[in-house]
């Protein structure tokens, strides 16, 4: 249980260009959880007003470490308002059957944490609103970067707004709104960590065991990943004899890979 640890902190994360229909049910999702609880501690950014350049590709971030990226004045407020939550809502509109180049602008700059996940205790509740179609797949994009930085349990809520600027909930979007911001909030409050899926175990084994050699030229992965020896994954996860045996054979078959390949991070 998740006793005494104080109010609940939650941190709402506006992924689209402006405050719309997806935000509109956010703020219904926070209205909610406000009346289940109202001691939670809620924080907001707009990924909009923070002004964070294109990703350039440099790659610094997976060779050097995330603090070397030209834009890490940018990146680390948001990372360290994530690194202070419990929770994080992120509120996503359906662009093209995607994340908003917003949203997608800020994950490129996250996709370090493939090679060295954190967030590992951290829930999430990601909110779509699409005008027709690709709601599902929308959410379960960004559900699938939360799980590469390590989050441990993603609630997904695709709606079809049928609107382009002047959605109003119909009562069976307000009580999905309501039931989902409920079981994200019951999560976050038990304390629960849940076990990692398959898809998780695959990168912190792979990388774990890709790094565990000498390398031409070492990288930042070389200086997280000892830190985790002997672990199929991070602790305090509860992991079962099966995801246990898994774990080792992804790490086994990195260490294999080691011997046959090459990687370089030069450039
Ligand atoms: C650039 C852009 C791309 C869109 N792409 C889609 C789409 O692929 N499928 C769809 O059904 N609706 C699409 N829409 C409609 C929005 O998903 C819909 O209006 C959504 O509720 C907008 O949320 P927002 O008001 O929070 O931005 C698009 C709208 C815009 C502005």
């Amino acid at each position: 249980m998740r006793w005494g640890c104080g109010a609940i902190k939650i941190l709402i994360v506006n992924g689209g260009p402006h405050k719309g229909n997806t935000w509109l049910l956010t703020e219904e999702a926070k209205r909610f959880l406000t009346d289940i609880d109202g001691d939670i501690i809620f924080s907001e950014v707009h990924l909009s007003d923070i002004g964070l350049p294109f990703c350039t590709g440099c790659s610094s971030c997976f060779r050097r470490g995330h603090w070397t990226c030209p834009h890490s004045e940018k990146v680390q407020p948001v990372m360290d308002m994530i690194e202070d939550s419990d929770g994080v809502i992120f509120s996503v509109p359906c662009f093209q059957g995607h994340l908003p180049g917003i949203l997608k602008n800020f994950t490129d700059h996250m996709a370090f944490m493939l090679h060295r996940p954190r967030y590992f205790t951290k829930k999430a509740l990601v909110i779509t609103t699409t005008g027709g179609v690709s709601a599902r797949s929308t959410t379960k994009a960004m559900a699938a970067v939360l799980s590469g930085w390590g989050f441990n349990k993603c609630y997904q809520l695709p709606i079809m707004a049928l609107s382009w600027n002047d959605y109003r909930p119909s009562a069976k979007d307000l009580k999905r709104t309501h039931d989902i911001a409920g079981k994200f909030y019951a999560d976050i409050s038990s304390g629960k960590l849940h076990v990692p899926g398959a898809g998780v175990l695959i990168p912190f084994n792979l990388f774990q065991a890709m790094t565990a050699a000498e390398t031409d030229y070492p990288t930042e992965d070389n200086s997280f990943w000892p830190k985790y020896a002997g672990m199929r994954y991070a602790p305090g996860i509860p992991l079962t004899p099966g995801k246990k045996l898994l774990g080792w054979l992804i790490y086994q078959a990195g260490r294999r890979l080691l011997k046959s390949t090459t990687v370089t991070y030069r450039k």
